[in-house]
């Protein structure tokens, strides 16, 4: 992954990135081949690339990007305790995820609410209301047929680097 991709990445998610709970994502099993973790560091790379191609790179949109990719699926955490069957934790991730970014960034930003709720757009009938939430629930699609064909798009290398690198560096928010 380019180093320009994982700055954005560590400057804008530094806190959730440093958290329990993010970290805890990757002890859990995703799309049988990856981990929560992973996948959504490869949903937030794919989304914070498609921001560079389109010149979508002012402080506000990378900002609610990065939050709402690093956050969409963080309620997966432990989702053989809280969800009965595929079908509820279809419904019911996305709204669980944006509960749990105001936890752990005490941020309640609308469109990154919004982006969060959405993301399982056309498979819910949430229609994202903003960019961030067509970007992030594109860069999902990809990202989940990447995990399922094991392309790897973020290896084991990228996500060591992003996570010492994030525990390491001064917050410049
Ligand atoms: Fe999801
Ligand atoms: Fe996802």
């Amino acid at each position: 992954m380019e180093q320009e991709i994982k700055d954005i990445i560590i400057e804008y998610g530094r806190d959730i990135l440093c958290s329990d709970t993010f970290l805890a994502a990757f002890d859990q099993s995703h799309h049988y081949k990856s981990t929560v973790g992973d996948h959504t560091l490869s949903v937030t790379a794919e989304a914070v690339k498609f921001c560079l191609r389109h010149n979508l790179t002012d402080e506000n949109t990378l900002s609610n990007v990065v939050a709402a990719c690093l956050c969409h699926d963080m309620s997966l955490v432990g989702r053989e305790e809280k969800y009965s069957n595929n079908l509820e934790t279809l419904m019911q991730h996305p709204g669980d995820s944006a509960d749990i970014y105001t936890d752990l960034t005490g941020e309640s930003d609308e469109r990154v609410l919004n982006a969060i709720r959405s993301h399982m757009f056309p498979f819910t009938p949430d229609i994202p209301k903003h960019r961030e939430g067509w970007i992030l629930t594109l860069a999902d699609k990809i990202s989940a047929s990447s995990d399922i064909l094991n392309l790897q798009p973020v290896t084991p290398e990228d996500r060591d680097d992003i996570l010492e690198q994030a525990a390491s560096r001064p917050d410049k928010r």
